[in-house]
């Protein structure tokens, strides 16, 4: 895979033929670009044949799939059961609570997304959350607003 993520057409070609059932195709362009775009379901419209109304209707039905670049920096606060239990809500809402977010968890100027994911695996270290790709077990909710500032500090720093 090269630095430039491949446009639908060649991700479509790409795929073997019994891998072609339309989720696995969205799965794959949101795994190459990061999320799906109008465009990206128009080029799949004209590709497959399916009505973009369609495609659209399955983008929004699965909350995985997301319609905006994720934000500088991503954090998804585990939701599974164990999780939950320990106060995967206090963590989610501490670190929401700091800013405004849009409808994909996004922040206005691009400096965070924040999302909820099912159980990551890591039961034993609930409450989990994921940071840029950091899994970090036994996160405390009174943590979250320092976290955010570290956060905000690296990014003026990286301009
Ligand atoms: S429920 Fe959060 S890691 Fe399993």
């Amino acid at each position: 895979m090269g630095d430039e993520p491949l446009c639908v057409t060649e991700i479509l070609q790409a795929l073997p033929e019994n891998e072609r059932q339309m989720i696995n195709i969205l799965n794959q362009i949101q795994q190459q670009k990061g999320y799906i775009s109008r465009e990206d379901l128009q080029e799949l419209a004209a590709e497959t044949g399916q009505p973009e109304s369609v495609l659209q209707g399955l983008v929004s039905f699965f909350n995985s799939f997301r319609t905006r670049p994720l934000g500088r920096n991503h954090i998804s606060v585990c939701y599974g059961t164990a999780c939950y239990t320990r106060g995967a809500d206090l963590l989610y809402d501490r670190l929401a609570g700091e800013m405004e977010l849009d409808a994909d968890g996004t922040s206005a100027d691009g400096f965070v997304t924040i999302d909820k994911v099912q159980c990551v695996g890591a039961c034993s270290l609930a409450p989990v959350l994921i940071c840029n790709g950091d899994l970090e077990g036994k996160a405390k909710s009174h943590q979250m607003a320092g976290k955010l500032r570290e956060l905000r500090e690296e990014d003026a720093k990286r301009g």
